[in-house]
């Protein structure tokens, strides 16, 4: 399901240490302390510790269908609750978290409008979700505009509020956030 096996997984995790994408989309959350989080892909758990530091580590819970993704961001981050599962597979209950975020995990899900679905489920009223892609210009590992319209609609289908997106360019690249929110009343 994930693409990573074990090789992989350390391969990415060794040429993707700097964590400025991470931080930006992590900053954008504006996490406070004592906040129930969940990451979706966290991969090697960069983003998880920077999201620990700021809810703490015994509210932040991640999700990753690689087995070696799973035992490095335990590793990186003990305290945290990290689950092997996807998007579509999100084992914790509806309602739990006040913010959910992923970042470049959502171009490798099998089912993404499943995955979507999912996670707007588990989003607590008024909780926020943050879906952050590299913005491309042609299908790939990111996200295009039409692809993000796809996006937004699903969010609008499945009852979020406030669906927006916000570019922040890190480096070369240009990260494209989708945020929106679950209404605070259904
Ligand atoms: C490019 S890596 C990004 C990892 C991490 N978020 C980061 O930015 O460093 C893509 C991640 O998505 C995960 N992934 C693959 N399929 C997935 C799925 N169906 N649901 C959630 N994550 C998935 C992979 O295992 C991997 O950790």
């Amino acid at each position: 399901m994930s693409g990573f096996g074990a090789v992989g997984a350390r391969l990415y995790a060794w040429f993707n240490r700097h964590p400025e994408t991470n931080r930006a989309v992590v900053d954008l959350a504006e996490l406070r302390a004592g906040e129930p989080v969940l990451e979706v892909g966290c991969g090697p758990g960069v983003a998880l510790e920077l999201a620990a530091r700021q809810a703490g580590a015994e509210y932040v819970a991640a999700v990753d269908p690689s087995e070696t993704f799973v035992a490095m961001a335990r590793k990186r981050v003990p305290g945290a609750d990290v689950r092997l599962a996807g998007a579509e597979t999100v084992p914790f209950a509806d309602g739990s978290f006040a913010a959910i975020y992923t970042l470049a995990s959502m171009h490798h899900w099998d089912d993404r409008d499943a995955g979507l679905a999912r996670l707007t489920a588990k989003l607590a009223p008024g909780g926020r979700l943050l879906l952050a892609e590299r913005l491309l210009d042609r299908p790939g590992h990111g996200i295009t505009p039409g692809q993000i319209g796809e996006v937004a609609a699903r969010l609008t289908d499945f009852g979020q509020t406030g669906v927006r997106t916000v570019e922040r360019r890190v480096g070369r690249r240009t990260l494209a956030v989708l945020v929106s929110e679950r209404p605070l009343a259904a």
